[in-house]
């Protein structure tokens, strides 16, 4: 394993990903770690970036015990000024920014002109990404230069006999098109890691660790929404424990159109487990009644949920003890199944200033705290394009595997204003129409999520001799690798303009469609 320290930079998850896309496990940690914390023994350590200045108010620092663990370092740009700021070096505060390209010379070194371990192999020069105020203007004592640019004379250096290293690119970035090789020689060649880190590895290891949690008697029950996620989370579950894992699928109130039915059926066919509906939209809805503001919206579906998801373990409970007609009862319910992803996790664990911020979780938008389920979170590893290897990997069908992600919260978070069965109802219809024209133009594949918004304001317009009073649609579109960061969708016009023209003669009560041209950040995916 790879331990990948995060100062905050918008990048570090991209540093765990490209260890991954060598088939080496890494893992993502905040910087603030404490040596204690760390469960497991690293092979090494790679500091991120980070939008601070090493010797700046709050600026972040790493315990110094982990950077002698004595397993080899590489500082990344803010981990390379925080080498030097541990070390003995200098940095110097710049009053510009360098963002944007730049040529790497690669230093040849001794009298028969080799490079270091790290470049081996890469040439006289590679392109790379720069992005930082800061620089090195002195190296710590016992480093040298392995590589500069025409503006940095420290652009990499190596220790003289330890295997550490900084360098002030960002190899992570696609925009270094050699940055990928150069982790690889760090991680595999300098660190020593094996390349076995694959999905068949993970699957084997992920189902003995559910059969370890679970025991022989355990049940989990888990909640299956259609989406990719909890399909391979469920289907996961069922390889691990056969018919002790029960999946509920809950009909909310703010499902898509006909998404219940739709979902039951191709859930049902696909996935051999044991699988119940259960409409409570009455309960959801009412509970949102007259909500606005877009945390409690989430916190009342999350705890709705948890109510939910308890009363059926309950149930379950009960059929088992009655099945076992006075036996001793061992299957209880303690498991609840969640397909929370890394992202979520990063998120969550990730540095995000002087001190780590904790956000409102994903999936689950606020447990309740006297919570009788425990969480158990097969996905947590993985990035969004794992699991669909992983569900590939799996057997589920490819149009399972390839549909868009749709939020626990379902359409509560795209309804601006106060949620309502009526707004619910325009929603949905505007929706299934937007997703039906983008799959008529054969663009679903190359989207990686498109939803409309219902958003709380009304506009004029006129409709045969009459005047119009009535709410606007947003649409969004977003191609992401990841959901990190993600940009707006270029549609065809003449698909727009189909879309618009269908909304707006078939949908009642809306009277005009907008696109969203936003990216994220600084937007976000979602409006809400
Ligand atoms: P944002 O809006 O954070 O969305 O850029 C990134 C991805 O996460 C999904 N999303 C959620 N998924 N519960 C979920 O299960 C949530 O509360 C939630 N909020 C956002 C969003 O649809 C997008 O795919």
């Amino acid at each position: 394993t790879i331990l990948i320290l995060d100062f905050g930079s918008q990048y570090s998850h991209l540093i765990t990903r490209r260890c991954r896309e060598h088939k080496v496990y890494a893992e993502l940690m905040p910087c603030t770690v404490k040596l204690e914390d760390i469960k497991f023994k690293p092979k090494g350590i790679i500091l991120s970036g980070s939008p601070y200045s090493v010797y700046g108010e709050g600026a972040p620092h790493v315990d110094p015990a982990v950077l002698e663990l004595g397993v080899p370092v590489l500082g990344i740009c803010y981990g390379l000024q925080e080498l030097a700021w541990n070390l003995g070096g200098k940095v110097d505060k710049s009053d510009h920014r360098e963002y944007g390209f730049a040529q790497v010379q690669i230093s040849k070194l001794g009298d028969n002109g080799t490079v270091d371990a790290l470049f081996k192999g890469i040439g006289d020069e590679m392109q790379v990404w720069m992005s930082h105020g800061d620089q090195l203007s002195e190296p710590p004592p016992d480093f040298h230069v392995i590589g500069r640019t025409k503006t940095a004379p420290y652009a990499a250096i190596a220790h003289n006999t330890k295997p550490i290293y900084g360098i002030q690119f960002h190899p992570e970035v696609t925009h270094s098109p050699r940055g990928r090789e150069v982790i690889g020689k760090f991680i595999i060649d300098i660190c020593g890691c094996k390349q076995g880190w694959t999905m068949e590895e993970f699957i084997g290891k992920e189902i003995a660790r559910i059969r370890e949690i679970c025991g022989d008697h355990g049940r989990v029950i888990g909640a299956v929404s259609g989406g990719v996620d909890s399909t391979v989370a469920a289907k996961l579950m069922h390889e691990a424990i056969g018919d002790r894992f029960h999946a509920i699928m809950v009909d909310n109130g703010v499902l898509r159109m006909n998404e219940a039915k739709q979902v039951y059926e191709m859930l049902n066919k696909n996935l051999g487990v044991n699988l119940t509906v259960v409409d409570e939209s009455d309960l959801f809805l009412s509970r949102l009644e007259d909500v606005e503001d877009p945390e409690k919206k989430r916190k009342i579906i999350g705890n709705t949920f948890i109510n939910v998801f308890e009363a059926e373990a309950a149930k379950i409970e009960a059929a088992a003890e009655e099945e076992e007609k006075g036996g001793t009862h061992k299957g209880r319910v303690e498991w609840l199944l969640q397909g929370t992803l890394y992202p979520d996790v990063i998120e969550s664990i990730s540095f995000k200033g002087p001190s780590a911020t904790i956000k409102t979780h994903h999936n689950v938008g606020g447990l309740l705290k006297d919570m009788k389920l425990k969480l158990i979170e097969p996905l947590r590893e993985l990035f969004k394009d794992e699991v669909r290897a992983l569900g590939r990997l799996l057997n589920i069908p490819a149009p399972l595997v390839q549909r868009h992600p749709f939020p626990g919260p379902g359409l509560a978070i795209r309804i601006l204003g106060p949620v309502t069965r009526e707004q619910v109802k325009i929603l949905q219809h505007a929706d299934s129409i937007y997703i039906e024209e983008i799959r008529n133009a054969g663009l679903y594949d190359q989207i990686a999520q498109a939803f409309a918004v219902l958003l709380p304001v009304k506009a004029v317009g006129v409709m045969g001799d009459a005047r119009t009073y009535e709410q606007v649609i947003a649409l969004r579109a977003v191609q992401t690798e990841d959901f990190m960061t993600a940009d707006w969708y270029v549609f065809p016009p003449e698909v727009l303009r189909r879309i618009s023209s269908r909304i707006t003669n078939e949908v009642a009560g809306i009277n005009r469609v907008t696109y969203d041209i936003s990216s994220k950040p600084p937007a976000t995916v979602e409006w809400l």
